[in-house]
């Protein structure tokens, strides 16, 4: 035990000399905001704190409380999350917002069972609030934590079978008196000194600690299992704009991929070979299948977590006469000007077309 608390002295004296100066924490020995860990949580899951940051910014900017997010609209919430990924924890971070003002008075509870409970909110993040929020001693283990520890502990078991080991070896590195700082403190140096490729090992506070160090293999650690190949899905994707320069988009279902965003009218996503016709994109507007288009440079790629995509544009304009006000009627299409792309919850996938057919 005396080993242990040694190293966390080690690590929490390191943090409070080198911390990483991030808008959602409080100064040093101050309590941040429930609602600022929260959100900066939601949206660090699989993303980078450089790309999260000014997302957060926004988003306290528009919605400074948790009551101001929960009266906010779904759509104007996923406009702003556009670019993070992952829609579903956008809906998620909504309702969310939504249950902690009705049923606990807009102030987030803080046993893990009622934070699990809450939408959005898996053992990770439990753990996380609870330890930066609210100082219980907890420790949540993120990707950078999950390198810290093999390292320190040489677990050479491969990921992402070694999990439940490493999650067990970093329950000793919880602190008693700064449970969320000791975790940010891992963080902040699995984002800096013990970086995935080289590691700063010299510079380490608990160099002397790391096993890892010392058997010479701390480079090579966490052994992650061979990564499955993505397929690769095709379709085609079809700009169709108006004398006006308006543009044509529709919005996905509400559930499943991407849902409730808007997108350009494409064929459906397959793997083997793209249908290429405005009927097979287009079933419910007849009107448009005869229509020429034109393919507009190679595919637009994109990757998601289960797959590979790869989307042709084709451009089609549409002359003076066309009459479309059949469209309103099917009230998932509708159309936009580029200048009011931003209000349109596009998705990175569709911003990417946008880029390539504007640019
Ligand atoms: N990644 C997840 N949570 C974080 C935090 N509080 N500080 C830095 N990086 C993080």
């Amino acid at each position: 035990m005396k080993k242990t608390s040694a190293r966390t002295n080690k690590l929490l004296k390191w943090y409070d000399a080198h911390r990483r100066d991030l808008p959602w924490r409080a100064g040093t020995g101050v309590r941040p905001d429930p609602y600022h860990v929260w959100l900066s949580e939601i949206m660090l899951q699989q993303t980078v704190v450089a790309t999260v940051i000014p997302y957060f910014k926004n988003f306290l900017n528009r919605w400074p409380t948790i009551s101001d997010l929960a009266a906010a609209d779904l759509d104007d919430i996923l406009a702003a999350w556009a670019g993070l990924g992952y829609y579903a924890r956008a809906r998620n971070l909504h309702a969310c917002a939504q249950s902690v003002v009705a049923d606990y008075n807009g102030a987030f509870p803080q046993s893990l069972d009622e934070l699990h409970a809450l939408p959005g909110i898996g053992p990770y993040t439990a753990a996380a609030i609870s330890a930066i929020a609210f100082n219980i001693p907890m420790m949540p283990v993120d990707g950078n934590i999950e390198r810290v520890v093999a390292r320190l502990e040489a677990i050479e078991a491969p990921l992402p079978g070694a999990k439940a080991m490493i999650s067990e070896a970093a329950q000793f590195l919880i602190s008693q008196e700064r449970p969320g700082d000791m975790a940010q403190a891992l963080m902040d140096l699995g984002a800096s000194l013990c970086a995935p490729l080289r590691p700063k090992c010299r510079d380490c506070p608990i160099s002397e600690d790391c096993t890892g160090r010392k058997l010479d293999i701390a480079a090579s650690l966490p052994v992650k299992a061979p990564k499955k190949i993505r397929p690769l899905r095709v379709g085609t994707i079809f700009w169709i704009e108006r004398d006006d320069g308006a543009v044509l988009l529709r919005q996905r279902p509400r559930t499943g991929l991407l849902g409730g965003m808007s997108e350009f009218p494409s064929t459906p996503w397959i793997e083997g070979e793209a249908a290429t016709s405005l009927a097979a994109a287009m079933p419910d507007c007849p009107v448009f299948h005869d229509l020429e288009s034109a393919a507009q440079g190679g595919a637009v790629r994109h990757i998601f977590t289960h797959f590979a995509l790869e989307l042709t544009p084709h451009r089609v304009s549409l002359s003076g006469g066309f009459d479309t006000e059949f469209l309103l009627a099917l009230n998932y299409y509708r159309w936009v000007p580029p200048s009011h792309f931003h209000e349109a919850a596009l998705p990175s996938v569709m911003k990417k077309v946008a880029s390539r057919m504007l640019g």
